[in-house]
Order: structure tokens, then sequence, then C-alpha cells
């Protein structure tokens, strides 16, 4: 729900945006932090969900670590004043550069994701006369019950080291003087909203860190990654997500060893509702069988729809809100209540954000939100059609 004054402030500026209301943001991280403490774990926000400037500096101002998966990612981390005791560095392919990089700014881990890695970071680290921190991401083939393109922890994905090669692991680690064993990570998938998931989680890493003290290495670290997912169909109504019950099912069900901490890797959970993608109708094509709202955002600015299919709550702001554009059509429209493909400009047939929307009927020049857009939306934003990139707007 965006107030009048709002509305009235965006009909003066440049669309397309993205929309940052910073109370939103501070609430929810004001109620993870809360969540997280009370049990003692420690946060790390996934850069990769947003690194909007003004975005990474209000969760950096709340205490919260880094996961990043680039080299950029840890440096704008550095940058931006995150702890470096409190920056991990995860992902399937780190180059040779980005470990340099990363063993140079002395960050507190490294995940990682295979065992040829953990050679490669041990060679590197013992070139810089130095000791790396590491933790072994394993694939515990347990089902994220999420959009499959965003499932991460099943033996068929590319992610983490499959339990069979754990063997292997431990002889590596043996030969690797220049690593220091922390714990093991996991990551199984992201907008995930059924608690019995994470339940299934602690299951497998209880066995896992067994498994690895069996084998003689102590585990201090348990890291189980992120992937909360947030309400997307009530953006006014569950803005905050429900931390409280995400973070019992750890408290319950994970076997915490006393010294040992639980870190978590949370990305969207913090950001997504808190922004909104604004753009204006350019066109309206009414058809025999298909209305169409062309607007001046498409893929370029959010790719969500178009990439996993992903649902956003659209709406439109000018005749919802009473606040007319003054551009109106001369097209005759045939009722008030109207069903249209939503789409963008770009030239492509999967640009579209959304088909048969019921909206108010709409107008040229109208302002349209495409609501809970703060999570891997600016930040996967490109250039194709050689267009400009999306700009940011804030709230106080
Ligand atoms: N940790 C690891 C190792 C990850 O790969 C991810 C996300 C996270 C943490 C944070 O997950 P989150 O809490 O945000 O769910 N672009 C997709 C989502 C891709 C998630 C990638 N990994 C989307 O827009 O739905």
């Amino acid at each position: 729900m965006f107030k009048q004054d709002t509305i009235e402030r965006f009909k003066g500026i440049e669309t397309p945006f993205y929309y940052y209301n910073m109370d939103v943001l501070r609430q929810t991280l004001d109620a993870c932090r809360d969540a997280s403490s009370q049990y003692g774990f420690h946060v790390h926000y996934a850069m990769k969900a947003n690194f909007n400037t003004k975005v990474i500096d209000a969760v950096q101002s709340y205490g919260f670590g880094a996961d990043c998966v680039s080299g950029n990612e840890v440096k704008a981390a550095i940058e931006h004043g995150f702890d470096k005791s409190k920056v991990v560095f995860a992902g399937v392919g780190k180059s040779d550069k980005e470990i340099n990089l990363a063993l140079d700014a002395d960050i507190f881990c490294f995940n990682v994701e295979s065992i040829q890695e953990l050679e490669i970071i041990n060679g590197l680290a013992k070139a810089k006369n130095k000791v790396a921190g590491i933790a072994i991401r394993i694939n515990p083939n347990v089902d994220a019950h999420t959009h499959h393109f965003i499932t991460t922890g099943l033996d068929e994905n590319k992610f983490g080291i499959n339990t069979w090669q754990l063997n292997d692991v431990v002889e590596m680690l043996r030969k690797c003087t220049n690593l220091k064993f922390l714990g093991i990570h996991f990551h199984i998938g992201s907008q995930i909203t059924d608690m019995e998931v994470y339940k299934n989680l602690c299951t497998r890493i209880n066995e896992m860190q067994d498994w690895f003290e069996n084998h003689g290495f102590a585990i201090k670290i348990l890291n189980t990654g992120g992937g909360l997912g947030v309400d997307y169909h009530n953006p006014d109504g569950n803005t905050i997500p429900d931390f409280e019950s995400y973070f019992k099912v750890f408290k319950k069900f994970l076997n915490v060893k006393p010294g040992q901490e639980v870190h978590f890797e949370l990305g969207r959970a913090l950001v997504a509702q808190s922004a909104s993608l604004i753009s204006r109708v350019l066109y309206v094509k009414i058809g025999q069988k298909k209305n169409f709202l062309i607007l001046d955002a498409g893929m370029t600015e959010l790719i969500r729809p178009m990439l996993y299919q992903a649902y956003h709550v659209i709406e439109n702001l000018s005749q919802e809100s009473g606040i007319k554009n003054q551009d109106k059509s001369e097209i005759e429209h045939p009722k008030s209540e109207m069903k249209y493909d939503v789409v963008g400009p770009i030239c492509e047939s999967t640009d579209c954000f959304r088909k048969d929307v019921d909206l108010s009927e709409s107008f040229r020049g109208d302002l349209i939100a495409v609501r809970t857009a703060g999570a891997y939306g600016e930040v996967m934003a490109s250039h194709y059609n050689l267009r400009d990139m999306v700009q940011s707007v804030y709230s106080s």
C-alpha cells in the first residue's frame, strides 16, 4: 500500500525505478535480529539478493555478517564495513583471482564445493604463507519443496560435495596443512516456506556432524544456509517473514554442541518486501482475445517472472489511488475492470510479467507497481537491448 504523497512523488520521477521503503527494510532487519539473537544464532546476509549500496549499508549497521559469492562481493562487503571475521565466501566456481583477493582480505571462511577446490585454496594460501578457514559444503539430498529452478540441495544439482565423496574429503583435508577446517555448510534452495523441510535438513546436519567427528574432525561452525521464503501474494499483509518459526525449528531439531556456532545465510527474507518496481504504462492494446498493458519496464529490470515463473502482485497505482495521470488516452475502453497481459518493451515473447491480470481500467501514463521486488530484482537487471540501467529511489 503506497501513501498518497508517495504516489504524488512518483509522478515527478522518470520510470522505471526501484522504490525502497527503508522503514520496511529496518522493521525486517529488527525482526530477524531479535528472533536470531535470542538463541545466539549468527546471520550472514546473502549479498547476492541485493547489493544496492543503501541496502547493504542498512544491513551492515545491524551487525550481520556477509555471505559473498564472488570476489567483487567480498570486496564490497569489506568496503561497506562488514567485519572481515564475519565474511564468508561461497560459490561453486571461485577463480584463483577471487580466492587470492579473499585470502588477502583475511576473510573468516571459504565454503568449499569440491575436492579440487580444497587443493587449490590450500596451494594459494601456502604461496601467501597463510592458513585459510574452510567449511565443506555438503549436498544433503534434501528436497526443498520449492520451484525446481531454485532448488540446490539434491544429488542432481551442481552445488556442494555429495556424501559418497566425504572419505576423499577428509583424506584431502589431512594433506592440506594451509587449511583450517571450521565446519560444515548446507544450502538446499530458496523461497522455502515449509518448515518441515528445515526439520529434515537438521536431521541431515546432525548425521553429518557425527560423521565428521567420528573421523576426527571437530566441528565449530554449523552453517545451515538460507532460503527462508516470503509471502509474494500479500505484500501489505505479511510484510515481515516468519523468522520466529524459522529459527525455532533449528533451536529444536539441530544438535548444537557446546562451543559450536550456528550460522544462517539469509538473502530474500531480509530484503524482498522492501522494494517495488515502479513503471509507467506506455501503451494499451485492446484486442479481441487479449488486452496488453505495455510497460516501460520489462525483463531487463525484473527477470524473476520470466526466468522462474515467479509471481508478483501488480497494481495500477494511478487508478487505485484516484491520482490519475494527465495523459488520458483517447481509446475507448469497454469496462472499468479489465484483464491484461502485463508485458515489457523487450523484443522477446517471454517478456511478460503475468498474463490475464485483473486491473482497473488502465491508461497510457498510469503508474504500475510490481510488488515484493527487493530480492533478486535490481541485482539481476541488465542492459539487454542496450537499455539504461534501472534507477533506485528511497523513502527517507
Ligand atoms: N546461501 C547460498 C549458498 C545460496 O546459494 C543462496 C541463494 C543463499 C544462501 C540465499 O538464499 P535466500 O535466503 O535468498 O533464499 N534468483 C533466484 C534465487 C536464487 C538463490 C540463489 N542462492 C530468485 O529470484 O528466486
